[in-house]
């Protein structure tokens, strides 16, 4: 498979796969876990390096496609269902501690979008979803339809960052019940003060915000980056590509504490904190598609990796 390749047999495009390789340096014996296996894009590339994986997702439907796809890997591959916030006891209980690298590829993957049924997709008619495990008892529908207005309006502020988070509450609850993903979004671009001009659909923040309170997309990055570094080995490194800003702040600030001597507040007269760095940062800068990679999957845009290395 050619690196930065979009879309190999109708398959997700796997993001910054070069980058993303030449960061965790896989090589035969090393041993990494892929948190967001998905369709094994990026998996794949570190097996073709003769190292080991442990792949893990939440989602069986991806774990279904990942399993063909990497079959001809036998004993170098394990692929387990499970949520990266227990990535700890997946990788204790699988071999897989410590590790050479652990790979966070966030988000939802085009199987999961291009699949209406689904319920992630603004555009495409469905029972509202968005379930990454469809085994989870919440849903996209009981946000929706049970959630008080206050709780549908911080959620939309805070995971959507959207400015006209009470009035897009306001009228979901008015409209309700609402069944569908496009109703909803109708219901939110009926409310919206003006067209964006950015060409986003106006519900597009709410969708994001109803999935991640869906998935506690937070809280679980949160639990897996705590995970990776009680699992990475002196030397092993952590590659995490975010897709919007919330993530990519934690990440980031994850990252710096995590990578800073002291965490005294600067007013301290000394150091009282007694807190170590267990990684050193590996790129300073957040690392981008290329354009040439954005012309092939423009899906791609928002990607931002980050990649620390453990120290100690
Ligand atoms: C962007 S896709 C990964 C694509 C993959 N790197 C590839 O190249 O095919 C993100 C995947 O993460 C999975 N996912 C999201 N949250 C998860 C969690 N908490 N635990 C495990 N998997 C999760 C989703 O189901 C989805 O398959």
């Amino acid at each position: 498979m050619a690196l930065g390749a979009t879309g190999v047999d109708g398959h997700h495009a796997p993001v910054l796969l070069q980058e993303v390789v030449e960061s965790l340096r896989p090589s035969a014996g090393g041993r990494f876990v892929d948190c967001t296996v998905g369709e094994a894009g990026h998996t794949l590339a570190i097996l073709e390096r003769d190292a080991q994986v442990l792949g893990i997702d939440l989602d069986s439907d991806a774990l279904d496609v990942a399993r063909k796809r990497v079959e001809k890997y036998g004993e170098q591959v394990h692929l387990v269902a499970g949520n990266f916030a227990d990535l700890e006891s997946a990788a204790t209980e699988n071999g897989y501690a410590p590790v050479n690298g652990v790979l966070l590829d966030l988000g939802f993957s085009s199987l999961q979008i291009d699949t209406a049924i689904r319920g992630f997709s603004i555009n495409r008619e469905s029972r509202l979803d968005m379930r990454f495990d469809s085994t989870q008892r919440l849903t996209a529908h009981e946000v929706v339809n049970t959630f008080s207005e206050r709780e549908i309006a911080d959620l939309i502020f805070r995971l959507g960052e959207e400015k006209s988070a009470r009035r897009i509450a306001k009228a979901i609850v008015r409209e309700r019940p609402i069944d569908t993903t496009t109703r909803l979004a109708e219901v939110v671009a009926g409310s919206a003060r003006r067209r964006s001009r950015s060409g986003i659909h106006p519900a597009t923040r709410t969708f994001q915000a109803i999935r991640m309170t869906v998935n506690r997309e937070l809280e679980n990055l949160r639990d897996a980056l705590e995970g990776a570094l009680r699992i990475l080995a002196t030397a092993g490194r952590l590659a995490v590509i975010s897709y919007h800003s919330l993530e990519d702040r934690m990440v980031k600030r994850f990252l710096r504490v995590e990578s800073s001597a002291c965490v005294c507040p600067p007013s301290a007269p000394s150091c009282a904190c007694g807190h170590t760095a267990r990684v050193k940062l590996v790129n300073r800068r957040v690392i981008k598609p290329s354009q040439s990679e954005l012309d092939l999957n423009p899906r791609g845009r928002s990607a931002r990796l980050r990649v620390a290395e453990r120290i100690a």
